[in-house]
C-alpha cells in the first residue's frame, strides 16, 4: 500500500528516471518565473546588511529541475542587480548578503544524484555572466514537509513545485480496507462518494498542517511560492484531467487483471496518496486559517505530452504523445507500482498505458490544470 513514506520518483538518470522525464515540471517552473522574481526581489532588498537569505525548495526530487530552482533564484537577483548603475552596484556589494539553499525531499529521494550534479552546476551554472553574484551554499534536507523541518523564524522563502498534490498518506479508512475503492487507484468514475470525501478530507488536513508549519518556520513577511496539480471543475465526479490520467492507469491495471497478470485484490488495495484541489478549495483553506495573505493565485494549463508545446486542440501524433505521457507517468509511479505489484508487470503495464492514452488523445488534446499560489506570511516586518 503506498503511503507518503514509500513515495519516491524513479532514481538515477537513465531512460526511465525522473531526472530524464521531468520536462513537464520544468515548464511549470519557467511559467512561474515572474512571480518568483517579484518575491525574491522584495525579500532580497529588505534584508539588512551582512545577513543570509534562506531559501528552501520542498519536494525537490532529483534531476535538472532540482538545481533549476537555485539558478532561478540567483537569476532573479541578477535581474535586480542588472538595473543598477556602478555606484549602486558598489553599495549593493557592501551589503554583503549571502544565500543558503536547502533542497528538501523524502529520505528515499536520490540525493546522491543531486549532490553529484552540484559540482558541475557550480562550475557552469550560476556564474551568470561577468557580474559578481552573492555567495551561495546548497544543502540537502531529507524529511517530509508534513513535519517541522526548520527552526522557528529562520526561512525567507519556501518554493515547491509539482509536489503538494501528494498526500502524507492514503486515508486510513481506505488503506485499511474499511472503505473499498474497487478497481480504482485514485478518485475514479466508480469511486463511492465516501471514498471521494476521504481523499478530500486528507487534503484539507495535510494542507492546513503544511501552512501552519511553514508559517512557524518563516521569518515575518516571509514568502511561499507553490505550484501543484489542481482541477478546474468544482464537481468531484468530473474530477478533471489528472483524475482521467490515473483512471487510464487503473484501466490498464484492470486489463492486466482480466489477463490474469494481476490479482484483483492487489488492484483493489492499491490507492495513490494524492488529491488535486480546485482553486476555490485552496483559497478557502488559506483564508480560513489566516496565517498568510494571498499575493497571487491562478490556474494555468499544460499539455499532457511534455514534449508537445503546441497551442491547438489537436494531437498530431497520438501514438508518440501516448508514449511520451507513459514515460512521464512511469517516472513518477514506477517505484510505487514495483513496491505493490512487483517488477514483472511494469514494462507491460506502461506499454498498455501508452496505447490507451494514445486512444484517449484521439478524442481531444488533454491538459493538466496547474495551480500557482504566492503567499506572504500574515503579520509584521521581517526579522
Ligand atoms: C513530481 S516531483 C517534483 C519535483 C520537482 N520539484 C520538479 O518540479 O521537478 C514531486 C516530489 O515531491 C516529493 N514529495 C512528495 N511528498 C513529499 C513530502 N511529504 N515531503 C517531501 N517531499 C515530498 C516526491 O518525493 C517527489 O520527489
Amino acid at each position: 500500500m503506498p503511503a507518503g513514506s514509500d513515495l519516491r520518483m524513479a532514481t538515477g538518470n537513465g531512460e526511465n528516471s525522473y531526472a530524464a522525464n521531468s520536462r513537464l515540471q520544468e515548464k511549470a517552473i519557467l511559467e512561474t518565473r515572474p512571480v518568483l522574481r517579484k518575491a525574491v526581489e522584495e525579500l532580497y532588498t529588505s534584508l539588512p546588511p551582512r545577513s543570509t537569505m534562506v531559501v528552501a525548495d520542498l519536494g525537490c526530487s532529483s534531476g535538472p529541475n532540482t538545481l533549476l530552482v537555485v539558478s532561478e533564484v540567483m537569476g532573479a537577483i541578477r535581474a535586480y542587480t542588472d538595473n543598477k548603475n556602478k555606484w549602486e552596484e558598489e553599495e549593493e556589494a557592501q551589503r554583503a548578503i549571502e544565500l543558503q539553499f536547502f533542497l528538501n525531499d523524502l529520505p528515499g529521494n536520490d540525493f546522491n544524484l543531486v549532490f553529484r550534479s552540484l559540482e558541475h552546476f557550480e562550475n557552469l551554472g550560476v556564474r551568470l555572466g561577468e557580474k559578481e553574484m552573492p555567495p551561495y551554499y546548497v544543502a540537502g534536507l531529507p524529511g517530509s514537509y508534513y513535519r517541522k523541518l526548520f527552526p522557528c523564524g529562520s526561512v525567507h522563502l519556501f518554493h515547491s513545485s509539482y509536489s503538494l498534490m501528494w498526500r502524507s498518506k492514503v486515508p486510513e479508512e481506505i488503506s485499511s480496507g474499511t472503505h473499498l475503492n474497487e478497481g480504482n487507484i485514485y478518485i475514479g468514475e466508480t469511486s463511492p462518494p465516501a471514498v471521494i470525501e476521504l481523499f478530500q478530507e486528507q487534503f484539507q488536513k495535510d494542507f492546513e498542517l503544511f501552512l501552519a508549519l511553514r508559517s512557524e518556520e518563516l521569518v515575518s513577511g516571509g514568502r511561499v511560492l507553490l505550484t501543484f496539480l489542481g482541477r478546474k471543475s468544482e464537481e468531484m465526479m468530473m474530477h478533471g484531467d489528472v483524475s482521467t490520467l490515473f483512471e487510464l492507469v487503473a484501466k490498464s491495471l484492470r486489463s492486466l487483471v482480466l489477463k490474469g497478470r494481476v490479482e484483483k485484490e492487489k488492484l483493489d488495495s492499491f490507492n495513490l496518496p494524492y488529491y488535486t484541489p480546485s482553486v476555490k478549495e485552496v483559497k478557502a483553506l488559506i483564508n480560513e486559517n489566516k496565517l498568510f495573505n494571498i499575493e497571487d493565485i491562478r490556474l494555468f494549463e499544460s499539455n499532457w505530452d511534455p514534449q508537445d508545446d503546441s497551442e491547438g486542440d489537436v494531437v498530431l501524433d497520438c501514438a508518440r504523445s501516448g508514449a511520451n505521457v507513459a514515460k512521464c507517468i512511469r517516472a513518477v509511479l514506477e517505484p510505487m507500482i514495483i513496491d505493490h505489484f512487483g517488477e514483472d508487470i511494469v514494462d507491460e503495464l506502461f506499454m498498455l498505458y501508452a496505447s490507451i492514452v494514445a486512444k484517449h488523445m484521439k478524442k481531444a488534446k488533454a491538459k493538466y490544470p496547474i495551480i500557482l499560489v504566492s503567499l506572504k506570511k500574515a503579520t509584521g516586518r521581517m526579522v
